[in-house]
């Protein structure tokens, strides 16, 4: 727009020269504007109500009503299901009660969420209609400054502008083979996840059947000279708390459960920055996890036993708040989910100022630890059973029965699309899985499930 503005500007002075030269002397011209002065102020004032407009409508306003949308979708199927489990099961009993108590609870925080929708769709409406108005006299002052296009640069500028997109076209009709759809940017070399295959493998631990909570895996950043070690936390207070994790040197020492390395993080269980909740992931020769009593993320470096934590904002639920769970169990303490990826360490929480649903935040590896970027999205936290992030998407799991989970939930952190559509079923080996992570070095999946540890492949397109 400014660089065909400026044409307008030189061609709004019609410059007459009248030479006057006679020999020996200075040559001299007279200079006459016919025209009035353009209006520069006009043009800049128009300039910045349009830099006004653009900034007061972000695309990221109608992703949040989106978002909303969804979530209440969601929320009301829930409800449906719920109380139609509730008819079967209404015995008159305890039962029943309890569960009606929990479709109450399900449908104030449904009507608080409609009544937040409504507050954002409206206020949205406010901002579409003033600004309805703003772009009508923004209008009107450009048709009033074209006036001043009296060689008419900019009407023919826009022609041929026109001439040319209708050429662009034709070309375009005429090379009729579809493009191939571009291939994702390197983010994700080895494409989307397709399928969970498994179990590769499938035991108990050292403790047998003692404690049902915990987490195992591998180091998806392993410290030179530790490639080969696996860890393992067991929740050995209470199925909730625990202040020491395990390593082996291989595979079949963790299977076997023989020359443990055990590295404590405190005395006493639980204490201040221990770990609270099964959903811990080592990265980078330190464990993250949920600390102990507060919402935050701990770091607890496993070489020089130094921990730094980095807090979640305010209203982030913690201690059994939020918790992972399905109709039949919930997994206590499970608020805070840590994960990891090809870029990193994530973590996925819940708050009261989202009504329960599922917010993931970047966890930035330095020093003091720090959260990154963050996205809201309208999965409803306590009917998932967990979740998971590969390659920057975010994913989701429910309880299909005693033998099945299903991840059917997927959250593009790149583009904000949510899917409730995936259907990759795990096969499982006990009812529920406790704790369930990703490792991008390895591509594979490790499961606790019942006080076992499985692990999965996963696939991809
Ligand atoms: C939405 O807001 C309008 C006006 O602000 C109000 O009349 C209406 O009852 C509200 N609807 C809900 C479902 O809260
Ligand atoms: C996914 O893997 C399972 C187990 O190997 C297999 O039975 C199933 O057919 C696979 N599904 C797809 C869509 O490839
Ligand atoms: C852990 O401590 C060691 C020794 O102080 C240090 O070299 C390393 O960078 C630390 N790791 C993390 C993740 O802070
Ligand atoms: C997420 O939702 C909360 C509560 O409505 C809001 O304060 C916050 O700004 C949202 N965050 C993002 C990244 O949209």
């Amino acid at each position: 727009m400014k660089s065909s503005l400026s044409a307008v500007w030189t061609a709004a002075f019609i410059l007459i020269l009248l030479p006057e030269c006679v020999r020996g002397k200075d040559c001299v011209c007279e200079l006459n504007n016919l025209q009035r002065p353009f209006p520069m102020e006009k043009l800049d004032s128009i300039l910045s109500a349009a830099d006004q407009c653009m900034k007061s409508i972000t695309s990221t306003q109608f992703m949040e009503v989106d978002v909303l949308m969804l979530g209440v979708q969601r929320r009301l199927e829930q409800l449906e299901e719920s109380v139609s489990v509730l008819e079967k099961e209404d015995d008159g009993g305890l039962y029943g009660a309890v569960s009606l108590r929990i479709i109450e609870l399900e449908l104030a925080e449904v009507l608080e969420l409609m009544s937040k929708l409504n507050k954002t769709i409206s206020s949205h409406k406010q901002l579409s209609q003033s600004t309805a108005t703003k772009l009508q006299s923004m209008t009107q002052g450009m048709q009033e400054l074209e006036a001043f296009d009296v060689s008419q640069v900019v009407s023919k500028q826009r022609e041929n502008q026109r001439f040319k997109m209708e050429l662009a076209e034709c070309q375009h009709e005429l090379q009729a083979t579809p493009q191939p759809s571009t291939p994702r940017p390197q983010r994700c070399p080895q494409g989307e996840l397709v399928n969970i295959t498994g179990p590769r493998t499938y035991g108990q631990t050292q403790y047998g059947t003692s404690y049902s909570f915990g987490a195992w895996g591998k180091d998806p950043k392993p410290i030179p000279g530790e490639e080969g070690r696996y860890w393992l936390v067991a929740l050995t207070s209470s199925d909730v708390y625990a202040n020491y994790v395990r390593h082996y040197s291989s595979l079949s020492t963790i299977l076997l459960g023989v020359d443990p390395v055990d590295t404590p993080i405190a005395s006493s269980n639980p204490t201040k920055n221990t770990i609270m909740g099964p959903n811990v992931v080592q990265y980078g020769g330190a464990l993250y996890y949920n600390c102990y009593d507060f919402p935050s993320v701990c770091r607890f470096n496993i070489s020089d036993r130094s921990i730094t934590n980095a807090q979640l904002p305010r209203n982030t639920g913690y201690n059994n708040k939020f918790p992972f769970g399905h109709l039949d169990a919930t997994y206590s303490y499970t608020d805070l989910d840590l994960a990891t990826d090809e870029s990193g360490v994530w973590v996925v929480y819940s708050s009261t100022a989202y009504f329960g649903n599922v917010i993931l935040s970047e966890v930035i590896e330095g020093n003091p630890l720090s959260l990154g970027r963050t996205w809201n999205t309208s999965l409803h936290k306590r009917t998932i059973t967990n979740t998971f992030m590969v390659c920057g998407v975010l994913y989701a799991t429910r309880f299909l029965d005693k033998e099945t989970e299903e991840i059917f939930y997927s959250f593009d952190t790149e583009t904000g699309k949510e899917r409730y559509d995936l259907k990759i079923r795990i096969q499982k080996m006990q009812t529920n899985i406790q704790s369930l992570n990703y490792n991008p070095r390895d591509r594979m999946f490790y499961a606790y499930s019942n006080s076992y540890i499985v692990s999965y492949a996963a696939v991809f397109k």
